[in-house]
C-alpha cells in the first residue's frame, strides 16, 4: 500500500457556538491550506459524523459540505460507526484511492447545546437498544463496569485513573487547541470530582466537545511534509458488554491493531506514540493493553513510572487525549491523525515527542463495537 497524508486542519474542540457545517468548513481550508492545494484538486470527499441526525435535525451531511464549495460536483459520503467514524472514514479512504485521489476526509460533530439527558440518551445509541439503552446503561455506566472488572482481575486501582487524568490535562496545557487548554487540573480538582458512575468520577470522563477535524489521504506524497500512511486496520465485534466473555479488552481493537502493524512491517516495541482512545480513563488503560504497548494487567506499571508521560519512553495522548483534547465525536479519529502528522513533522510545538518516527492512532467506537488503527511515519 501507498498512502499518504498530504494536508491536516483542525478546528479547536471545546463548545462552539458554530454549525456543523461552519466547523467542517474551518477544518477543510486549514487541510487544504497545509497541503497547499485548492478543492478543485480533491477527488472526492468523505464526512465522518455520528449524531447530526438527533442532535441537530441535519442529515445529509454529504450535500452540507458540498454545499461550502458550490459547483465542486465530486462524490462525497458520509460514514457513522459512532465514536469511531473519523477512524473508520480515513480507513475507508485509503481504500478508495484506486478510485479517487486525493480523498479529503473530514469529521465533525456538534454535541453543545442539548440538555445533558438528551445528549447522554443520544450518545448511548451507540450501545443496543434493547441490551443497554433500555436497560438505563449508558455510556459511562457501560465504562464504569469495564473499570470495575479491570480492576477485579488486574488490580488496577483509582489512583491509576487520576494518574491517566493529570497526564492528559497537562499535556492538553500544551495544545491550543484542547478543550480545557486554559484549565490548570491539580490533585484538588480531581478529588472534588463528582462519581458520575463508581468508580469513575468528573475526571475520569471526556469532556462534550464540538469540533471538526480534515485530513487530505493521496497515493502519493505531496512534499516532504506529507506523512506515509503505513498501516490501517478496521475491525468489529458484538455492539453489547452483555454479549461479550472479556470486559477488561475489546476484540476489535486487538483485530484492527494486528491488521494494521502487519500492513505496516512493524511490531507495538516499534512505537514511538500513541494516540488512543480515552474517553474514560480505563479506556487509555485497556487501549494500551489492546494495541501491545503493554501486556494485559501490565499498562498501570507505565503509568505509575511515567513512561506514558511526554518524557517517558512511550507517550500516550500528547494531544491530551479524549480526556483532556476533548471529543468532539465525528472528529476525534481524524484528529488523532492531525496530531500524529504534526508530532512526525516535527510540529508539535510545546508537546513534541522528540524524534518520533512511528505514531499509532486508535479510535474505538462505543464499549469496542468498532475500533479503527492507524500506524503512520517509518517506511513509505
Ligand atoms: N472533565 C473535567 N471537567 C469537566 C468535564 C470533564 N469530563 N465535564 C465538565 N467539566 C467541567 C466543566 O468545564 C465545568 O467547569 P466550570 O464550572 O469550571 O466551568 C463543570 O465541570 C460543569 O460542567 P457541566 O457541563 O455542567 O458538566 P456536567 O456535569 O453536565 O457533565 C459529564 C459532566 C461527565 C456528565 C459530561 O462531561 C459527559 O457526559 N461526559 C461523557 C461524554 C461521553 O459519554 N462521550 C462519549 C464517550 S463513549
Amino acid at each position: 500500500m501507498s498512502c499518504y497524508v498530504i494536508g491536516v486542519g483542525k478546528t479547536r474542540f471545546g463548545p462552539s457556538s458554530h454549525t456543523i457545517a461552519r466547523l467542517a468548513h474551518e477544518a477543510i481550508l486549514g487541510a487544504l491550506d497545509d497541503a497547499q492545494m485548492s478543492i478543485e484538486d480533491v477527488r472526492a470527499f468523505i464526512v465522518a459524523n455520528f449524531l447530526g441526525g438527533p442532535n441537530e435535525s441535519q442529515l445529509h451531511l454529504n450535500s452540507v459540505v458540498a454545499g461550502l464549495f458550490p459547483g465542486i460536483n465530486m462524490p462525497g459520503w458520509r460514514v457513522e460507526a459512532a465514536c469511531a467514524s473519523g477512524g473508520a472514514a480515513i480507513h475507508q479512504a485509503t481504500h478508495m484511492l484506486g478510485a479517487y485521489d486525493p480523498i479529503l476526509v473530514v469529521g465533525v460533530e456538534r454535541l453543545s447545546g442539548r440538555p445533558g439527558g438528551e445528549l447522554t440518551r443520544n450518545i448511548g445509541m451507540a450501545g443496543d437498544v434493547i441490551l443497554d439503552q433500555s436497560q438505563g446503561l449508558n455510556f459511562p455506566a457501560t465504562y464504569a463496569l469495564v473499570a470495575q472488572r479491570h480492576m477485579q482481575r488486574h488490580g488496577t486501582t483509582t489512583r491509576d485513573f487520576e494518574l491517566v487524568s493529570l497526564k492528559n490535562h497537562a499535556n492538553a496545557r500544551l495544545n491550543p487547541l484542547a478543550h480545557f487548554h486554559h484549565k490548570r487540573v491539580t490533585q484538588a480538582d480531581i478529588d472534588s470530582g463528582a462519581t458520575v458512575a463508581s468508580p469513575l468520577r468528573l475526571f475520569d470522563c471526556c469532556p462534550v466537545s464540538d469540533g471538526a477535524s480534515a485530513a487530505i489521504i493521496s497515493s502519493q506524497p505531496r512534499d516532504e511534509r506529507s506523512v506515509p500512511l503505513i498501516g490501517t486496520g478496521l475491525s468489529t465485534d458484538v455492539i453489547s458488554l452483555s454479549q461479550r466473555e472479556d470486559h477488561t479488552s475489546f476484540a476489535a481493537a486487538r483485530g484492527a491493531s494486528r491488521i494494521a502493524y502487519q500492513q505496516a512491517g512493524i511490531a507495538p516495541a516499534d512505537v514511538d506514540l500513541a494516540e488512543v482512545h480515552d474517553c474514560f480513563t480505563i479506556a487509555e488503560i485497556v487501549a494500551m493493553e489492546d494495541l501491545g504497548l503493554a501486556a494485559p494487567g501490565e499498562a498501570v506499571g507505565l503509568i505509575r513510572t511515567g513512561e506514558t508521560a511526554l518524557a517517558g519512553s512511550i507517550p500516550v495522548n500528547p494531544s491530551g487525549g479524549l480526556k483532556a483534547g476533548g471529543h468532539a465525536i465525528g472528529a476525534t479519529g481524524v484528529s488523532q491523525v492531525y496530531e500524529a502528522c504534526l508530532q512526525l513533522r516535527g510540529e508539535a510545538g510545546e508537546r513534541q515527542v522528540p524524534g518520533s518516527r512511528i505514531a499509532v492512532t486508535h479510535n474505538v467506537g462505543g464499549v469496542g463495537g468498532t475500533c479503527a488503527v492507524q500506524v503512520l511515519g517509518g517506511r513509505a
